[in-house]
């Protein structure tokens, strides 16, 4: 096991912990600590911006390190691997999981996030704001899955 591996999976874990940790940090602790704040769609606006940069920069790096622990694990990048091998099968899952959690946070980040809170200036039951709400919970469920696969693969990727 070389120290490289160690390092590369020691990062996908920190990264993990940041994407994860930051899509409960926001509903969990932002939203009701400035429920009643006067600048509220302001806060939400700048935090939300600021998430989602470092958000791509997260998901992106997960992605790098993830083809790196496969890598540094001495294991082939070959169709027969992802097809037919139990931890190769695993990580094509994580891989389509991930693909979706891109696509979600594009819609989400670039268009029903920025739109709703366009919208929350004018009105207080936003349409968008339930499908922005909706379309991060469901994104923090899918990461939660990855992660867990994630939790399987570092164990040898056999599920009980
Ligand atoms: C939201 C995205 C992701 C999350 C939250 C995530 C999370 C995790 C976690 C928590 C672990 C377990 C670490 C441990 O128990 O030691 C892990 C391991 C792993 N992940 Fe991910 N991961 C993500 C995306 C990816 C992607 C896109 C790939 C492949 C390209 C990948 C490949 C791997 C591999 C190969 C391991 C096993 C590392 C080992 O050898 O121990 N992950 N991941």
């Amino acid at each position: 096991m070389s120290t490289w591996y160690l390092v590369s999976v020691f990062l996908h874990i920190i990264l993990a912990a940041f994407w994860i940790g930051g899509m409960l940090f926001l509903p969990l602790v932002i939203l009701p600590g400035i429920r009643q704040h006067p600048d509220r769609i302001a806060i939400l606006y700048k935090t939300g911006l600021k998430f989602r940069y470092y958000g791509w920069i997260a998901t992106t790096a997960l992605f790098a390190t993830g083809l790196l622990n496969i890598y540094l694990r001495g294991l082939p990048f070959t169709w027969k691997f992802f097809t037919e091998n139990q931890y190769g099968i695993l990580v094509s899952y994580k891989i389509f999981l991930f693909a979706g959690i891109l696509a979600i946070s594009g819609t989400h980040d670039f268009f029903f996030g920025r739109k709703a809170l366009e919208e929350m200036q004018t009105t207080d039951n936003s349409r968008l704001k339930t499908v922005a709400r909706w379309s991060g919970r469901i994104n923090l469920l899918l990461s939660l899955v990855a992660a867990f696969i994630g939790v399987v693969l570092s164990r040898g990727g056999t599920l009980p």
